[in-house]
């Protein structure tokens, strides 16, 4: 006989609250507004507003599919070359101090790397900048840590708060975890320079603590090589490092979630330990990564031809990215005379932290159906020629 309705579990459980980036795409794809623009979560997009499937991936998938290449089970850690190739992309190099484990999108990344940790390193505190990727609370929480801030982003000033961030830094204990955004930090689009990157690696090394790189945008500040500066600096000086990667963004790629979680460790012997769990960590929560993303972006990587077109086609996205912060910067200041927007032109990346008050946000959805998340971030790279001059207006409406 079946248990009456109030003993269910399910009874007592409230609805949970919506996610505060997937849910903005939950509310704009149900708006029937036909000029409604999407500017919350981190898409690129052409500029007729389509997610581009890029020629390389293109002509690496008819290569795959004419191969009839067969979809069996993958090792736990994935494709053994698309591991090399990622070592290859961020750290410049392969080594066999170094381990790389195929994760679904960089989320996944770091849900391996947050799972090993709290194996290893159970008692201790994640600390994530202020404010964080939306996602980076709740992923470490969710592993079980709990997860502070430490200084980042000065409103005044719109830039850095660097003197907060190290003063934080240099009064951890030996031990905590310390998640950095490698490069165009999400959701601030505001980066350390390459002076700042050493200073907090001296802190790092000087205190003991444990970095976790987060590389979800290599390529489109200024370039794969240059956007990998931090995660080779520390590569080279510290052990261990964990290095969450994506190439959600940098390829177009992403419903096939395609990342890696890369772990810097101090020996060949103490790496192959560590691959031995966080071999389990994956198998014991979806088994093996899928196939075909990951396969594409190997053979791109392999291929001098494929990689040449891709480095081409990611400039592209880069450049249209920055065109389009110029342009919502003089859109804005030609609406509003007076007002200083130039700010937005030092960001770096998809994302603008536009200084738009929450209250302004809503209105923007309201009046305009324009979307954005509600610290007032903006995905620049969802922006074109079609509707910069309406988000342009929209947003000279509710600044003034
Ligand atoms: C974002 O910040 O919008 C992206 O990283 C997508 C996501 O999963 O949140």
């Amino acid at each position: 006989m079946n248990a009456p309705h109030s003993l269910s579990p399910l009874a007592a459980v409230a609805m949970a609250p919506k996610d505060p980036i997937l849910g903005v795409t939950e509310s704009f794809v149900a708006d029937q507004n036909p000029s409604k623009v999407n500017l919350g979560v981190g898409v690129y997009y052409d500029d007729n507003g389509k997610v581009p499937l890029l020629g390389c991936v293109r002509r690496a998938e008819d290569v795959r599919v004419k191969s009839g290449a067969p979809k069996s089970y993958l090792p736990i850690d994935g494709i053994a070359a698309y591991d090399r190739a990622v070592q290859e992309l961020v750290f410049s190099k392969v080594s066999k101090n170094i381990v790389t484990v195929q994760a679904l999108g960089g989320t996944g990344g770091l849900k391996i790397g947050a799972d090993f940790l709290k194996q290893i390193s159970p008692a201790a505190t994640v600390w994530i900048s202020e404010p964080s990727w939306e996602n980076h609370r709740a992923l470490f929480e969710g592993a079980g840590f709990p997860v502070k801030e430490y200084a980042y982003y000065d409103p005044k000033t719109h830039g850095l708060n660097f003197d907060g961030m190290i003063g934080v830094l240099n009064k951890l204990p030996a031990g905590a975890i310390v998640v950095l955004h490698s490069c165009c930090h999400n959701p601030t689009g505001v980066d350390l320079s390459r002076e700042n990157w050493q200073s907090v690696l001296e802190v790092v090394r000087a205190r003991g603590l444990i970095p976790f790189l987060d590389l979800a945008y290599q390529g489109f500040a200024d370039g794969t090589d240059a956007d990998a500066y931090a995660p080779r600096l520390f590569a080279e000086a510290t052990q261990p490092v964990f290095l969450s990667s994506s190439f959600s963004k940098s390829f177009s790629l992403y419903g096939e979630r395609v990342g890696a979680f890369s772990l810097v460790a101090g020996s060949a012997d103490e790496a192959a330990r560590a691959l031995s769990h966080l071999k389990r960590v994956a198998r014991t929560n979806y088994s093996n990564p899928p196939t075909h993303g990951a396969d594409i972006v190997a053979r791109v990587l392999a291929s001098p031809e494929l990689r040449k077109l891709w480095e081409q086609e990611l400039a592209g996205m880069r450049d249209r990215i920055k065109a389009m912060r110029k342009a919502l910067v003089d859109g804005v200041q030609r609406r509003v005379p007076g007002f200083d927007f130039s700010f937005v032109m030092k960001q770096r990346g998809m994302f603008s932290y536009s200084g738009l008050t929450r209250e302004q946000v809503l209105r923007l959805r309201s009046d305009y159906a324009i979307y954005t998340i509600e610290t007032g971030r903006i995905c620049v790279a969802a922006l074109t020629s079609k509707n910069i001059d309406y988000v342009a207006d929209a947003i000279a409406k509710v600044i003034q």
